[in-house]
């Protein structure tokens, strides 16, 4: 097999220009929205797009109604990811409305009892960088390795043969000293901007996902040969390139995870794979969310964004954010099965 050193992928702890600190980065001209009870801000506007809009007007402080859920999930669709300040949302409250979005929530792998868990859920990941002991993660701790993968461009659970669809990430706590972001690709806008001839390449191809790949990526040394037990938990899982979004454009599945196109050798799926996500991700498909206050929420469609967290750097002061995935329910939540596989290759 093909060394993966040369593949090697990190990121530096980059954060939106100093001009545009402070707030979401919002460029088009986007006019603010009024439906029902709500106030839309779309983020990136462009002629054959909207992605990203922060939402005012939902009161958190008591059960969403079935009539608003079913407002925000027609914005999720057109939007992929949604922002919300300051709700005010606790462990409890936020995994109540992550299960009115769908059937059921994803279960950590990696939960090892209530007592071993700084946060205490099941259904919640717990994304900072905070030990159940209160002190900082270290560079030493595997969880901090672990951790870097998140740095790179994915999107989240497609090593999952049956995939998540949604993931709502809450901040609680204080706001991290010298800022912290998290950065969103528009996959659909950026299959559109495809050259024809590269839109037929990639119509039938199937991609192997494989969490440890990812891992290696942002950690080789760490994660050249994950434990026998994570190996087990999480074996490879595979979907299709080009999906159908919610709203019937064409959209891009990819993820750091993306470690082979079946049929290709590994060396030139890594090379397309990354092609593509260097693609996706240009500036003119990207927006970056900043944490400014404890309960600010985002909720984003793995189905048709990408996104990425700022790797943990030793000067970085607490980082509280908890995450809860809804699983896909859709007609593409359980990928491609190995019957249909074989007859990719
Ligand atoms: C995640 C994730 C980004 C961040 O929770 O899936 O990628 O900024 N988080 O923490
Ligand atoms: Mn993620």
């Amino acid at each position: 097999m093909a060394s993966l050193t040369n593949l090697t992928r990190t990121y530096e702890n980059t954060c939106p220009a100093p001009s545009d600190a402070g707030t979401l980065r919002i460029r088009g001209a986007a006019a603010e929205v009024q439906e029902g009870s709500l106030i839309i801000k779309p983020v990136l506007v462009s002629e054959n797009s909207q992605f990203g809009a922060e939402v005012h007007g939902v009161d958190w402080s008591r059960a969403i109604s079935a009539h608003v859920v079913k407002q925000l999930v027609e914005l999720q669709d057109k939007y992929a990811v949604l922002i919300f300040r300051k709700t005010g949302l606790d462990n409890a409250r936020h995994i109540a409305f992550a299960q009115q979005l769908g059937k059921e929530l994803e279960v950590n792998p990696f939960f090892y009892g209530k007592q071993n868990d700084r946060v205490g859920e099941p259904s919640l990941w717990d994304v900072g960088n905070i030990n159940l002991d209160g002190s900082l993660v270290q560079p030493d701790q595997r969880r901090w390795q672990h951790s870097l993968g998140n740095a790179l461009w994915h999107t989240d659970s497609s090593y999952h043969q049956q995939r998540s669809k949604y993931s709502l990430l809450l901040s609680h706590g204080n706001p991290v000293k010298g800022g912290s972001w998290t950065h969103f690709a528009d996959t659909r806008r950026a299959y559109a901007d495809l050259p024809q001839a590269k839109m037929e390449e990639l119509e039938d191809l199937v991609i192997e996902h494989d969490l440890w790949h990812s891992r290696k990526l942002a950690s080789p040394e760490t994660y050249s040969n994950p434990l026998p037990h994570e190996l087990a938990l999480k074996p490879p899982a595979y979907h299709r390139l080009v999906q159908t979004a919610p709203d019937g454009r064409k959209t891009l599945y990819l993820a750091a995870h993306a470690k082979l196109v079946l049929g290709r050798s590994l060396e030139e799926s890594q090379r397309l794979i990354w092609e593509l996500i260097e693609h996706c991700t240009q500036p003119k498909y990207v927006f970056s969310m900043e944490w400014l206050d404890a309960g600010d929420m985002v909720w984003w469609d793995n189905r048709q964004s990408m996104h990425r967290a700022n790797p943990y750097t030793t000067s970085m002061t607490a980082r509280d954010v908890r995450r809860a995935t809804v699983i896909d329910d859709g007609p593409l939540a359980y990928g491609v099965i190995e019957q249909e596989r074989n007859a990719a290759i």
